[in-house]
């Protein structure tokens, strides 16, 4: 019996047109990304001639949870990330790059940094009902990054989720990251 594939990767691409509008790109750690004015999401791998008016495109895709415990997700599940919303204005996508040592550890290992030693989770517990969001995977596709972060907020909450970064940013784990691009819009 035939069974249908489904393609999960979702292409990012900067370019001169697209549904989000690029206020600025700030270049955190590793080297910086070209220059562009707009960010366009398709749903799909693109053709060589689909890329050809790009600045860049980033792949990714959703996938499973890794570190995540069962009463983690359920506290997750208490408030699902809902994107879309016309009212959050304020976009942000943040490539993420983490270091061969991170790769090199195990599982558990990883967990330890990410939740014990860093709250990732915990931290961002304080903030579901805010910020929207979706982790998308990329280094198994064998890109430059190893995630693409996408948020998404009101304006009021804005220095809220300024202040979330900054207290992600100075975790144990962050130390792990080598290239990180903070990449911040409007939706039109
Ligand atoms: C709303 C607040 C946030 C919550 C509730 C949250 C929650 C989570 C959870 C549960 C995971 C683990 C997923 C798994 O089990 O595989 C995760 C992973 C991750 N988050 Fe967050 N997060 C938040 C904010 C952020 C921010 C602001 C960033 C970065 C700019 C970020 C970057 C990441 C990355 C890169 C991973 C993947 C880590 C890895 O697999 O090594 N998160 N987050």
């Amino acid at each position: 019996m035939e069974t249908q594939k489904t393609n999960k990767i979702v292409s990012f691409i900067g370019g001169k047109a697209g549904e989000y509008k690029i206020n600025t790109i700030s270049t955190i750690s590793g080297s910086p990304i070209a220059l562009c004015d707009f960010v366009s999401i398709k749903k799909e791998t693109l053709s060589d001639s689909q890329r050809t008016n790009s600045t860049w495109v980033l792949q990714g895709f959703a996938s499973n949870l890794r570190y995540t415990t069962r009463p983690e997700k359920n506290i997750l599940d208490e408030k699902p990330s809902v994107l879309g919303i016309s009212e959050n204005k304020c976009l942000a996508m943040i490539p993420i790059k983490k270091n061969s040592a991170w790769w090199l550890l195990t599982q558990d290992e990883r967990r330890q940094i990410l939740e014990e030693d860093s709250k990732h989770i915990e931290i961002g517990f304080k903030y579901l009902a805010t910020i929207n969001r979706q982790l998308y995977h990329s280094r198994d596709l064998g890109e430059v990054f190893d995630f693409i972060t996408w948020f998404e907020f009101s304006e009021e909450n804005e220095a809220q989720f300024n202040e979330l970064l900054s207290k992600l940013r100075s975790t144990k784990e962050w130390t792990f990251v080598e290239r990180e691009v903070d990449i911040r819009m409007t939706r039109i």
